[in-house]
């Protein structure tokens, strides 16, 4: 590092790269901030040809990964491509050669976030990531740093922008999944292929990291529980509505007895819950500490504008420590010795909803409350909805009382053998007052 300049290598210069290089470049001030001037030595691409903007005319594009990985001059490489491979091959070897690394890549770090801090701790380098999860929310640093004081007893996230963005356009205006799903691609909300989004996954990463920080135990992806959205039909908006709760894809982190349990599924929450009431592509994150008692962050959890205000703020931190010798905070996700076991989900203990249609003739009903009674499953309420006068059958929504989700299963596959049960439909969780 020449004096008064800290050397930056870009991998990625797509919607969260171009956001942070153009920042970098034009925002005077981050230097005071920095403590010192940040100089962009060049980005990674794989297409040199492609049009960018032009205020990064002057900023040297590479797709040579070795000329930014083993260039003497950067002390921070930014990793902003996404993906496992080569993404995480590069931060490894950024991290062995002693450089400091911010990344923003939630796949890599729910994966080998552990394996990564613990190399980053032996070069004596630091490992950043508050983009990872919740874009522009403070997150990462909040759980790392200001909640240390505290035993965290649960997380409950909404950290899914597309999801949320869908099922809001779900709710408020009735409308399908399917014709959701291509409102938010034509806004550019969802991507091409939805699929991580709406099926959980990019959630179950995002959950794995905070669940890691929270309980301060490594948290294995593989071992985080998720179920998407696309089950839902605009009519249990309807119906959920009736009962007092609004319907959102939570990810769910709770220290119990037995051990921790880190899931991500469609859930009922009560309308007057903080939560029911984070709409459109907004994010929301509610935290329980002993200390602290409940705390709620909300706000936008991607777009380059909030992503790059993440990874900028990082790299900041960096250089400030850089400049001033202040050793990396060390990191907390993975540092328990004894791993905190995680509760499988067939143990899970909660309240359902389920919507099923049955013939619409006396003792189906009757026939059903058995078959879920036998399972050791009561039933809270239920309510008859639309009657289909040509099926000759009518569509029941049940809400159940406390049931242990092995049970449940089993009572509603029993259930769904029925002669008299044409189809069960949806089923969600409910999620317990924090
Ligand atoms: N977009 C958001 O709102 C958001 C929010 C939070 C976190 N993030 C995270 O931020 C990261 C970047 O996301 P993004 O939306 O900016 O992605 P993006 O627009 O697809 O940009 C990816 C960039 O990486 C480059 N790249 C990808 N694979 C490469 C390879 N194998 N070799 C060389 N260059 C490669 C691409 O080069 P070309 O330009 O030549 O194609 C492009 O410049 C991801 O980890 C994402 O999860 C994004």
């Amino acid at each position: 590092m020449k004096s008064g300049r800290i050397g930056i290598g870009l991998l990625g210069l797509g919607i969260v790269g171009s956001a942070v290089a153009e920042a970098l470049a034009t925002n005077a001030a981050y230097a005071a901030r920095a403590g010192a001037h940040l100089e962009l030595r060049g980005a990674l691409v794989r297409d040199r040809q492609r049009q960018r903007s032009a205020r990064l005319r002057d900023l040297a594009l590479t797709t040579d990964a070795d000329a930014l990985l083993d260039d003497p001059a950067v002390a921070i490489i930014v990793e902003l491509m996404g993906g496992e491979e080569p993404a995480y091959t590069y931060l490894r070897r950024a991290l062995a050669a002693g450089k400091h690394v911010v990344t923003a890549n939630k796949e890599v770090i729910a994966k080998y976030g552990g394996e990564l801090s613990a190399l980053a701790a032996v070069n004596n380098v630091a490992l950043r990531y508050e983009a990872s999860v919740g874009g522009g929310i403070p997150l990462i640093a909040v759980l790392q740093r200001d909640f240390l004081a505290n035993e965290i007893s649960n997380v409950a996230a909404i950290i899914n922008g597309t999801t949320n963005y869908i099922l809001t356009s779900m709710a408020k205006d009735g409308i399908d999944f399917a014709e959701a799903l291509a409102q938010a691609q034509h806004l550019g909300y969802a991507e091409a292929d939805p699929r991580n989004d709406i099926e959980g996954i990019d959630a179950a990463y995002k959950l794995a990291i905070l669940a890691g920080l929270a309980f301060r135990t490594p948290v294995h992806v593989a071992d985080v529980f998720h179920e998407g959205i696309t089950g839902l039909r605009a009519r249990d908006f309807r119906y959920a509505s009736e009962l007092g709760y609004a319907v959102k894809l939570l990810a769910i982190a709770k220290r119990t007895p037995a051990g921790i349990q880190a899931r991500v599924h469609p859930a009922l929450v009560q309308q007057d819950e903080p939560l029911a009431k984070v709409d459109g592509v907004f994010n929301a994150i509610q935290i329980e500490g002993d200390l602290s008692g409940a705390v709620m962050i909300q706000g936008r959890g991607a777009g380059p504008g909030p992503t790059a205000s993440a990874v900028i703020a990082d790299i900041l931190e960096v250089s400030r420590n850089l400049r001033e010798g202040r050793t990396p905070l060390a990191a907390i996700s993975g540092a328990s010795a004894v791993p905190v076991p995680l509760v499988p989900m067939q143990e899970l203990r909660t309240r359902y909803y389920v919507r099923m249609s049955m013939a619409d003739r006396p003792g189906v009903l009757a026939r059903v409350a058995q078959v879920l009674g036998e399972e050791g499953i009561s039933i809270a309420s239920m309510i008859q909805k639309e009657v289909d006068e040509d099926a000759g059958s009518a569509e029941v929504v049940i809400m159940t009382h406390h049931a242990v989700e092995r049970a449940f299963q089993r009572a509603i596959a029993r259930v769904a053998d029925l002669d008299t049960v044409p189809e069960v439909g949806t089923f969600v969780r409910v999620m317990e007052k924090v």
